[in-house]
């Protein structure tokens, strides 16, 4: 027998300072979303998460909570277990880089990097915030009352030198510019490979420092113990560490290494993609064929951050309405690479349009249409009561949804791939209004008809459930229990393969709804509530010190701050098509691409622009502006211009343009 293909897929290794958010959660659930549907495919995977557990944070928190760093963590580590069960993440290994099985291997690695001239001892020069233990970059400090000090504690900084290893990465800076340039889709999305190639490897690369002396909490090095490991080397080497390498038994790492894909969130790009593969450059070792940088969920114009306090956790969320609601929230709501804001109110709202409309209801309207013409029992297909122009379109359409979604995932775009399933779940829904059941059940003579209607549904239900089973491993079971599909060769990909498998004669089964429709003011007030009464997250620190209060900038009339500014998401829009509006002499209508998606954007611009100059150019928009109805058509954000006013009270516009080729979508800013 031929061996199966390998897919080795990664998270992030989280810290466990704190316990994990819904964004930790996002990537989690991608990563398992995607190990389930190549596993589907007939892979063998291996999807690997874990924690990365040292460094001074963990040191500091322990230390608060007057308990040893590896008891922190313990706690933390076993909870985030708890929690990947609770959103049925499927993990082949868990790796905490507390191990032996990880430290070892670090030192080796260490010793070898040293040992080869990669690293080097000398002295690291920074300013040091000595009531935090920690030193910050120029670019990391916070400007107050003329001084600079510590973002954390808002205490003054002192320069400091401390002895560290460094790591030459100067040394490999051409080979990785090149290896980038030659291998287009390494880093994916491709705008974050410019990213690492403009701000990072082309100014000059800096080595890394690789060792610290006053971090107690980490890895020694081995040949000189008053040194600690720091961060990356420790980190990063989790993802061969974990498969056994540099030990006697190390199959798993001859069998899965190189990883198909590492999925890290947007702001740890840059160590995985130029970092990590020049140490396995320098280990002599192959580079993940991929890493790839998914945006960030925000909480209104911000990153969620314990420090914040504006962090959303899974587990309400989940106990309230069920893990497969929210994993396909995580996964449908913003396309794989952007970044997207988390509301309970989009959450309610997708739930209930998507899932309890359009999919819960296809599947109760079907099975109850089955049961009531049909005494429960699948009819036969007949031949006779065909009506090609009806079937055959949403026919092949479903045979076509395997090849689509594959696509889509192959791409990671989660998103693209729901909106597939969703487009032939809405062509049911359409098919029902169309072929009107409840019509030919009234005539006798269009029985054979009505059969083959009900058939179709079905047969499209069963592609969908199958399809939908990576992102929502609960509810394909439940859709089968309700169409009475046992057999197991209908419940998988293979399955797929040829349209019409589904037998006549099986018996259906009325349920419960799918997903019951919410109320959403209710819920909204329901989820307020909980919040407020919620204890502490569990493991957060027991608190004994109070909460430091971040410096405040103070804004002067008249000006905004970064923050304000950043809430406006200000976007590359490549124009598609552009033409006039009917029956107005100021509107032109756009067809823009912005990379994950495409927008319509009506702009009162006409008598400035004919509409062909415009084809093809790279225009700036707000688009994260509300839907407005202009003319009976809705458009979605606005395109920037500048307005000259000229001396004879006329104006003269011309729109914002971006100069030279950047991917649409690209963030402005
Ligand atoms: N320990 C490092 C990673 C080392 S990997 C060798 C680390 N840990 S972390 O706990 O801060 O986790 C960061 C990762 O968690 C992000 O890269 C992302 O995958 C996920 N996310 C945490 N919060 C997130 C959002 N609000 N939105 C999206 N992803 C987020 O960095």
């Amino acid at each position: 027998m031929p061996e199966k293909k390998t897919y080795y897929i990664t998270t992030p290794i989280y810290y466990p300072s704190g316990n994990m958010t819904i964004g930790h959660t996002y990537t989690t659930v991608a990563a398992d979303t995607m190990a389930r549907f190549k596993k589907m495919q007939g892979y063998d995977t291996y999807f690997l998460t874990g924690t990365d557990e040292h460094g001074q944070k963990i040191e500091k928190k322990a230390a608060e909570a007057g308990v040893t760093p590896i008891q922190y963590v313990d706690k933390i580590v076993a909870e985030t277990k708890e929690l990947w069960k609770l959103m049925d993440i499927q993990y082949d290994d868990f790796i905490r880089t507390s191990e032996e099985r990880h430290t070892r291997i670090v030192q080796k690695i260490f010793k070898k990097f040293y040992d080869q001239g990669d690293i080097y001892k000398a002295e690291y020069e920074g300013m040091y915030c000595t009531p935090c233990e920690s030193f910050w970059t120029p670019t990391q400090l916070v400007e107050k009352d003329g001084q600079k000090v510590c973002p954390d504690c808002g205490r003054p900084c002192q320069p400091m030198k401390e002895e560290s290893y460094f790591f030459r990465m100067s040394k490999y800076q051409d080979w990785m510019i090149e290896y980038i340039e030659t291998h287009p889709d390494f880093i994916q999305p491709a705008s974050r490979a410019n990213e690492m190639l403009n701000n990072f490897l082309r100014p000059g690369l800096q080595d890394l420092c690789v060792s610290r002396t006053s971090v107690k909490w980490g890895i020694p090095v081995d040949f000189d113990p008053k040194h600690t490991v720091y961060v990356w080397i420790d980190a990063l080497s989790n993802y061969i560490t974990a498969l056994g390498y540099g030990t006697d038994h190390d199959e798993l790492y001859q069998k899965y290494w190189p990883a198909d894909v590492h999925l890290v969130g947007k702001e740890i790009v840059r160590f995985h993609t130029i970092y990590w593969p020049i140490m396995l450059h320098a280990l002599g070792l192959p580079l993940p064929k991929q890493v790839f940088g998914h945006g960030w969920l925000l909480f209104g114009a911000d990153k969620m951050s314990k420090s914040k306090g504006n962090v959303v956790y899974p587990e309400p969320i989940v106990r309230r309405y069920g893990v497969d609601s929210l994993r396909y929230y995580l996964m449908r709501e913003m396309p794989f690479g952007a970044d997207g804001n988390y509301t309970n109110e989009s959450f309610l709202t997708r739930v209930n349009a998507d899932l309890a409309n359009d999919l819960g209801n296809l599947v109760s309207r079907t099975v109850a249409m089955i049961e009531k013409y049909f005494d429960g029992i699948l009819p036969t297909w007949d031949e006779t009561s065909v009506d090609t122009e009806m079937d055959n379109p949403l026919r092949e359409h479903c045979a076509a949804l395997p090849a689509l979604v594959e696509e889509q995932m192959d791409k990671l775009q989660f998103s693209q791939a729901l909106i597939e399933i969703w487009k032939v779940i809405g062509e049911c829904n359409k098919y029902i209004d169309a072929t009107q059941p409840w019509v030919l059940g009234r005539d006798p003579e269009k029985r054979g008809r009505l059969g083959n209607v009900l058939l179709m549904l079905a047969e499209c239900i069963r592609y969908a459930a199958v399809l939908i089973g990576p992102v929502m491993p609960n509810t394909p079971a439940r859709i089968f229990e309700q169409l009475g599909i046992t057999d197991e060769a209908l419940k998988n990909w293979d399955s797929l393969s040829c349209f019409g498998k589904l037998p006549d004669g099986i018996r259906v089964h009325k349920g419960d709804a799918l997903f019951q429709r919410l109320d959403v003011k209710k819920e909204l007030e329901a989820l307020a509530a909980e919040k407020k009464s919620a204890a502490a997250p569990k493991t957060e620190p027991q608190a004994t010190a109070p909460k430091k209060e971040a410096p405040k900038v103070e804004i002067p009339e008249g000006c905004v701050s970064i923050d304000e500014f950043f809430r406006c998401k200000l976007r590359v829009a490549k124009v598609l098509a552009c033409e006039p509006v009917k029956k107005s002499d100021k509107l032109l209508k756009f067809d823009l691409d912005l990379g994950s998606e495409h927008r319509t954007i009506l702009s009162g611009i006409a008598k400035f622009y004919k509409p062909e100059e415009l084809i093809s150019k790279n225009l700036v928009i707000i688009a994260n502006l509300p839907p407005r109805k202009m003319m009976g058509l809705e458009s979605n954000g606005m395109i920037l211009s500048a307005v000259e006013e000229k001396e004879d009270g006329s104006e003269y516009l011309r729109v914002l343009t971006i100069d030279g080729d950047i991917a649409p979508g690209s963030e402005v800013g």
